[in-house]
């Protein structure tokens, strides 16, 4: 019956409270490693962002955020009282657009920034610019670079599918100035930053409890304001005290060596046969754009067998990717009886008809991938919370990305793993949604580095 095949699927899937711990304790150390040397799997990017804004902040400010769902630009007036205004527009990416030429990507987002100022700026009012006179501008990109300050950036890896070509291994901020001054956009790019970054900045900006920042999205990953006296890896430089944000780069937690982490066949499948083999081994078994897959991975298994549709063509769901991520997010919301919401799936997206018992079987599973994902993320939180004494006094984590935001239960789930790895204080440690993080926390970041600037450091 469907419910001996789902019992198979528990004990694959679920993360036992030990064994959660047993992670949290590599992650620590990798993290620590990490700090130590340069160039690690687990890269600990110094993000020269020193310490946390002052909350005096203020300007306006563009932001162009790469690296999520979508293509955004956005103008952000930061008010100095914890408060901002955001007026913003949003652009798709097409495949070809994330496999094609690197530069091409660029002039694309030079052209939409140009638009943006152009016609969305002028119905608010426009931008007020004297002759010559530049708007600063945040670059919210979000893959791994690897910085030695602010303003540039050198892409170490494509992550989340993306392959433009003539990238990896070059400085993305001055690819992106080439295609800026291209297209003649009357901008200044003063930072370069991850999503997690901005959002860490963003979101201690509005609640100062607020100690750690991660994204749960397309991709997977957290950042955290470190001392720069536990970051050895800077003493070359000679920077001394004070406080750098770190971005992690976690999702490559566990690659290549594959020591750690419970991996299914299922996930092994997906990592073969992704375009990185081996790489963000963490984020594979979290984030949104493999949690669709892996289940689709269960049901063709299961066709195989001969246990599910049999008689129905089923060559709508043998395609890789075409399960999404949030067609999970929908079977589990399903407030139904019947289960309609996951009939309509199945007969509207794959032509296929299914029983209650298949349906039930259905969202038991996506609820076994869903808690996995959310389980391992409180272990990658667990690890800096440890790391950095956070436990017993508590704090903040600024979340955001579709999973977090549009998942149902995710922010639970998340809160129950650190409550298993920790005991009763784990309550200490609390998700919130940072609101629009990664625009407002360019802009901050923009007038941060302006501040330093101006004072001459
Ligand atoms: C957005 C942030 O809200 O979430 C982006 O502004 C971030 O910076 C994104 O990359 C991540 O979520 P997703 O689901 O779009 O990958
Ligand atoms: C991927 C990227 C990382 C980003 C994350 C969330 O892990 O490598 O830079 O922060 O996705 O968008």
């Amino acid at each position: 019956t469907m419910a001996d095949h789902l019992r198979k699927y528990e004990s694959a899937f679920t993360l036992t409270p030990q064994r959660m711990r047993m992670i949290v304790e590599a992650f620590k150390e990798t993290l620590e490693v990490g700090l130590d040397k340069p160039g690690q799997i687990v890269p600990m990017i110094p993000t020269f962002v020193f310490g946390w804004p002052t909350g005096e902040e203020k300007g306006e400010f563009l932001a162009v955020d790469l690296g999520g769902t979508n293509l955004r630009v956005c103008l952000v007036t930061v008010q100095g009282d914890g408060k901002f205004e955001i007026t913003q527009s949003k652009y798709r990416l097409t495949e070809e657009q994330k496999q094609d030429d690197g530069q091409k990507l660029f002039d694309f987002c030079a052209e939409c920034l140009k638009t943006f100022i152009d016609t969305s700026l002028t119905e608010h009012g426009g931008l007020h610019l004297a002759a010559g006179e530049k708007i600063p501008l945040g670059f919210t990109f979000s893959y791994p670079c690897s910085q030695d300050r602010i303003d540039h950036g050198v892409l170490i890896r494509w992550t989340k599918g993306f392959g433009a070509t003539n990238t990896e291994g070059h400085d993305v901020a001055a690819m992106f100035r080439q295609s800026l001054e291209k297209y003649d956009v009357p901008v200044g790019l003063e930072a370069l930053i991850n999503d997690t970054t901005g959002t860490l900045i963003a979101s201690h900006y509005v609640n100062p409890k607020t100690k750690i920042a991660v994204i749960f999205g397309t991709g997977c990953n957290a950042a955290y304001m470190e001392h720069v006296k536990d970051i050895p890896k800077l003493q070359p430089l000679g920077i001394d005290g004070g406080d750098m944000a770190i971005n992690c780069e976690w999702g490559a937690f566990d690659s290549f060596e594959h020591e750690h982490l419970p991996r299914t066949k299922y996930d092994i499948i997906v990592d073969q046969t992704s375009n990185k083999p081996g790489e963000q081994a963490f984020e594979k078994l979290i984030s949104g754009r493999y949690l669709g897959e892996i289940l689709r991975l269960v049901i063709c298994e299961l066709i195989d067998e001969g246990v599910l549709f049999l008689g129905q063509n089923t060559y709508k769901l043998e395609s890789p990717y075409v399960f999404e991520t949030a067609f999970l997010s929908l079977m589990e919301s399903d407030p139904t009886e019947e289960l309609l919401m996951i009939i309509g799936i199945f007969s509207h997206f794959f032509a296929v008809e299914t029983t209650l018992a298949e349906r039930q079987f259905f969202r038991a599973l996506a609820k076994l991938i869903g808690r996995r994902a959310a389980r391992l993320s409180a272990c990658g939180i667990a690890a800096i919370v440890s790391k950095m004494g956070y436990l017993e006094e508590g704090c903040l984590v600024g979340a955001d990305g579709s999973l977090y935001n549009k998942y149902p239960g995710f922010a639970d789930r998340v809160h129950e793993g650190l409550v298993d790895i920790f005991g009763d204080k784990g309550r200490n440690i609390v998700t919130h949604h940072a609101e629009d993080g990664s625009g407002v926390g360019s802009a901050i970041i923009a007038a941060m580095t302006k501040r330093r600037k101006d004072a001459g450091i």
